[in-house]
């Protein structure tokens, strides 16, 4: 099973025709690896988001919405501390000062719940419908209009909270009590479900499985639905944690990258030196698909846990991963993806080609059915406002043994046909035979086209063939052209 997957990045792509790919990669594998999305250009600063939405500070205030579309906002909304989306479907705003609603125009007005808060929340998040907010020592719920403060004498509760745990099947609100106690309070009657005594977390979040997970001390702990709390070693000291109670699993920051952590395991360490190249971030937040949104150097990148970045490609016999990458540039998320796959000539023609939608999910294909050659592979973008963006590039795909049909024709018909189809002024070279007939011509001209005193070809081609492309036809010939 061969797995393709692209992915979006801010890099130039070869357009079609463009020069030749240094090191082509032959079969396209998956790897577990996450996707880094770069979700605007130069950003210089971008709030760190809770909730739903992520917010660009770059050219404006931009919400960019999970499914990739954007609303630019009214331009004196100053980045927010927060947001999330309320379930009428309008976005909730928290900033310094203000809590804001911001309609589907991109407007935003004060919301009217800051009339009814004592104060102004310094978090906020959604669960099931229900709005949270939290101040200080103040934690209030917004239920279909109603406003209620959840306030115990015996056991002081903090505003700072995590939504969404579970304590059995009564999805909770966990927040610090007394003496460094971790308290789950019930979402509907705001009665105590379950304490954790003496947890001193330092932070703490729920994720999609309603576990309760708690950095202390510098080390991450997890609570099981049946009470039960485990240290989750992540080899480094853990201090900060997000989730979501729509995602599996939490973030966690160890060394100032931060790593994702499922089950006792640290499934990926996406941002960091080395990870990516683009060094720690400055600053990171979860949203509540469960995706990182880090501002980095020179960008803001959201990674999605466990799906690939790029074409993987693997060379046949070597175990060896190359990765290519599509790139689709535009200020926002892409709302759709689809690839096609297919054999072209550059500014001539496709031949059929196999297609997909939604990369990022994994599309299975079939090198070895397909035959080898060179494919151009086509990434087209559907942006929220109706845009499209499509770029591509060259990909090799190598058989086992290379074969006139599926290695030497294609590229004939990609690199020489132009010239030397059928009836054409130059040579003929549409058929094995001429190929084999003027096989050591053809060898002189495109393997080591600095050393022939002919006409080097492609004509006109100062680039020449890729490598890989020249050790394609010294093999078709070392096989005695099958
Ligand atoms: C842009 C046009 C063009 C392209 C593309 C091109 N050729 Fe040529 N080719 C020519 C021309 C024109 C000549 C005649 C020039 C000469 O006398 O050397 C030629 C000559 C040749 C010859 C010598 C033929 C003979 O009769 O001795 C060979 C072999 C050849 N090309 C191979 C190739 C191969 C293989 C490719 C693809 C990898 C290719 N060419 C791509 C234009 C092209």
């Amino acid at each position: 099973m061969w797995l393709l997957v692209l992915a979006c990045a801010r890099e130039a792509a070869d357009p079609p025709g463009g020069g030749p790919d240094p090191a082509p990669p032959a079969w396209i594998v998956t790897t577990a690896a996450p996707a880094v999305e770069s979700v605007a250009g130069p950003t210089t600063a971008a709030a760190p988001v809770l909730g739903y939405a992520l917010l660009v500070w770059d050219i404006g205030p931009r919400l960019i919405g999970p499914d990739g579309a954007s609303t630019d906002l009214d331009p004196s909304v100053p980045p927010p501390l927060a947001a999330t989306r309320a379930h009428t479907g309008e976005l909730i705003l928290l900033t310094e000062t203000d809590l804001l609603t911001v309609g589907g125009d991109g407007l935003a007005s004060p919301s009217p719940l800051l009339e009814l808060l004592p104060e102004v929340p310094r978090t906020l998040a959604e669960f099931e419908g229900d709005l949270w907010l939290g101040a200080g020592d103040r934690l209030w719920r917004w239920r279909s209009g109603v406003l209620a403060e959840l306030h115990r004498e015996d056991q002081p509760i903090s505003g700072h909270f995590a939504v969404g745990g579970r304590v059995g099947a009564r999805p909770v609100v966990w927040v610090e009590g007394a003496d460094g106690a971790l308290v789950g309070l019930d979402v509907d009657d705001g009665a105590g479900r379950a304490t954790i005594g003496a947890a001193n977390a330092d932070d703490w979040a729920v994720d999609d499985s309603g576990r309760l997970w708690f950095t202390a001390g510098g080390a991450l702990f997890r609570r099981e639905a049946n009470g039960d709390v485990w240290e989750v070693p992540v080899g480094a000291e853990a201090w900060w944690v997000e989730g979501s109670p729509y995602a599996p699993g939490v973030w966690v920051e160890t060394a100032g990258a931060p790593v994702h952590v499922a089950g006792d395991v640290v499934t990926e360490t996406t941002v960091g030196p080395g990870a990516d190249g683009r060094g720690l971030p400055t600053g990171w937040t979860v949203d509540d698909l469960g995706r990182l949104i880090a501002r980095r150097s020179d960008a803001l990148t959201r990674t999605t846990v466990g799906r690939p970045l790029g074409i993987l490609g693997i060379l046949p016999g070597e175990a060896r991963e190359v990765a290519t990458t599509v790139s689709l540039v535009g200020p926002e998320l892409p709302a759709e993806v689809t690839w096609t796959l297919a054999r072209c000539v550059p500014g001539a023609w496709c031949s059929e080609g196999h297609e997909g939608a939604n990369p990022l999910a994994g599309d299975a294909v079939d090198p070895p059915a397909w035959g080898g050659g060179t494919w151009w592979l086509a990434a087209e973008a559907a942006f929220g406002d109706g845009e499209t963006a499509a770029v591509g590039r060259e990909i090799r795909l190598i058989s086992e043994v290379a074969t006139w049909l599926a290695d030497v024709e294609p590229l004939f018909e990609l690199r020489c046909a132009a010239c030397h189809g059928a009836g054409s002024n130059a040579t003929p070279l549409d058929t094995k035979e001429s190929w084999i007939t003027f096989y050591a011509s053809i060898v002189d001209r495109t393997v080591y086209p600095e050393e022939t005193l002919a006409e080097p070809m492609p004509f006109g081609d100062s680039d020449g063939l890729p490598q890989a492309e020249r050790e394609l036809i010294l093999a078709w010939g070392d096989a005695d052209f099958p």
